[in-house]
Formats: structure tokens, sequence, C-alpha cells
């Protein structure tokens, strides 16, 4: 089904839950940029926008995410909060905490792991994503997006090594049944947050593929530097300890798992 009927999206937002509001997209330009979009004129927290098809989606690290129609659970939610940024700086690996909450269940078999900050990876392949920005002060865009069921669809090169859910488990996942978890599981974890933002931590360290590997982080402005992951601080950075015999804690960059060095 490429749409989720509205017995589903009803039940999102029905009894006390984060979202309060839900609007689908066959096809749209991204739904980071709508849900910024509506948050300017006024839009309320809770607000999620889903769509089967992307544009113009956004991936980390200004790069472009694409998924082909019918294949992904793709969305974003609206959160607004008075919060330090210190603070929102969490949401990106809680919210990769709770995909994999989420995910977990449906894929039997495999071993989800976070790469981070948010890369849900499936047995060692990214499989989904997580973008968050805030476009505004006190103004959150979650943005996930999630590869259900790549199976038999034509991969660019650039995506050859992604899997999906229903790749790595013990059968097909169905997006619709995965969608009420993923939100039901970020509720969940924000509610955490809101109460003690730090709370979360330990189970991200335990979830983090990358604590303990060698690593190399490309970082903006083209620079790279190479060492191995040693820890993730209470503000959500990654700790590294370079080969020149360094410490440093990144709050950004783009990590790459080294096999061998
Ligand atoms: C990443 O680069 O890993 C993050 C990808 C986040 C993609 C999702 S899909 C739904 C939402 N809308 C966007 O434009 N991007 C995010």
């Amino acid at each position: 089904m490429t749409q989720p009927s509205g017995r589903v999206l009803q039940r999102l937002v029905t009894g006390p839950t984060l979202v309060s509001r839900v609007s689908w997209f066959d096809r749209i330009g991204s739904t980071n940029a709508e849900v910024t979009r509506r948050a300017t004129g006024g839009a309320e927290s809770g607000l999620l926008v889903l769509a089967d098809e992307q544009t113009a989606g956004r991936g980390r690290q200004g790069r472009s995410w694409s998924a082909p129609a019918g294949t992904s659970l793709m969305g974003s939610l609206l959160l607004r909060t008075d919060r330090d940024l210190a603070l929102v700086a969490l949401l990106p690996l809680l919210v990769g905490v709770a995909l994999a909450e989420a995910c977990e269940p449906f894929v039997s078999g495999a071993e989800l792991s976070l790469k981070w900050p948010n890369d849900l990876l499936a047995d060692g392949r990214k499989c989904a994503g997580v973008l968050v920005e805030v476009p505004a002060p006190g103004v959150v865009v979650v943005g996930m997006g999630v590869n259900v069921d790549w199976r038999g669809v034509e991969r660019p090169e650039q995506l050859a090594a992604a899997t999906s859910l229903s790749e790595v488990g013990r059968g097909p996942v169905d997006r619709w049944r995965l969608l009420p978890a993923l939100v039901e599981r970020v509720d969940r974890r924000h509610s955490g947050w809101c109460e003690d933002p730090a709370a979360f931590l330990p189970a991200y360290r335990e979830r983090c593929a990358t604590l303990g590997r060698a690593v190399r982080v490309e970082q903006a402005g083209g620079t790279a530097l190479m060492g191995t992951a040693t820890g993730v601080t209470d503000g959500g950075a990654l700790v590294v300890e370079t080969d020149a015999g360094t410490t440093v804690d990144l709050s950004a960059g783009e990590v790459h798992h080294l096999r061998h060095r």
C-alpha cells in the first residue's frame, strides 16, 4: 500500500501522544522543509509530516536523501522547546536510540546498532538516518528516513552499501505497522528527555557501534582525522583519540568505521 490507512494515521494522534496532527503526502520536496515552513506559520508542536516520496530530501552534512516511492518510511516531527541548545543537541542521538528500539522487533536475527551520531545500522549496513534541524530558536525539526523494503530495488552507486529492514530480518516489514511503533518509541524517549535529558545516554553508548572502533572523521572544511573512538560525552560529542596522539571531542562530522589500519 502506498498510503497509510486513515485508521493508522488516526491512531497516531489519539490519546496522550507527542503527535498532535499528521499530514500525508504522496510526494513532496522534503518533509523537513515542509515542517519548517509550517513552523514559521505558527504550527503547533507535534505536527508530523509523512511522505511516500521526496524530490529534494535532505540528509546530514548537506547531502541529499533519496528513496524510491513505496520503499521507505519518511517523516518529520515538529518539536517546540525552551530547553538550551546544548540539551537540544542530544536529540539526534536520542532519536537514533528510539529508531533502533522501534525497528528491533521487526528484524529478529539482525543486529541493530548506531554509527555516531545517529545512522541506524543493521548488521553493519545503514538502513535509516536522522536529520535534526533547528531552523529558529525553540523550533526543532526531527526528520527520519527508514529504508523499510528495498528488495528488488535497483540502487544507485552511492547507496550500494545500504540495506533495508526487509532484507536483514526474517521477512518483509510492513511500514504501516512500523510507523506507530516508531512514534511510540520517539514519544517515550522524548518524555524521558523532558524529565532528565541525559538519562538515555547509557542506552545510546550501549548501541553505539562506533565506540572502540578505528575511525576516519571527515570534518567541515574538508579536513579529516584518524583515530580511535573512545567515548561519547554527556553533551553527545564523540571522543576520538587521534593517531597524532591528541584527544578531541567532536560535535559534528562524518564518521567512517575502518576495518583495518
Ligand atoms: C542522514 O543523512 O542520514 C539523515 C537522513 C534523514 C532523511 C529524512 S527523510 C525525512 C526527512 N526529510 C528530509 O528531507 N530528510 C529527513
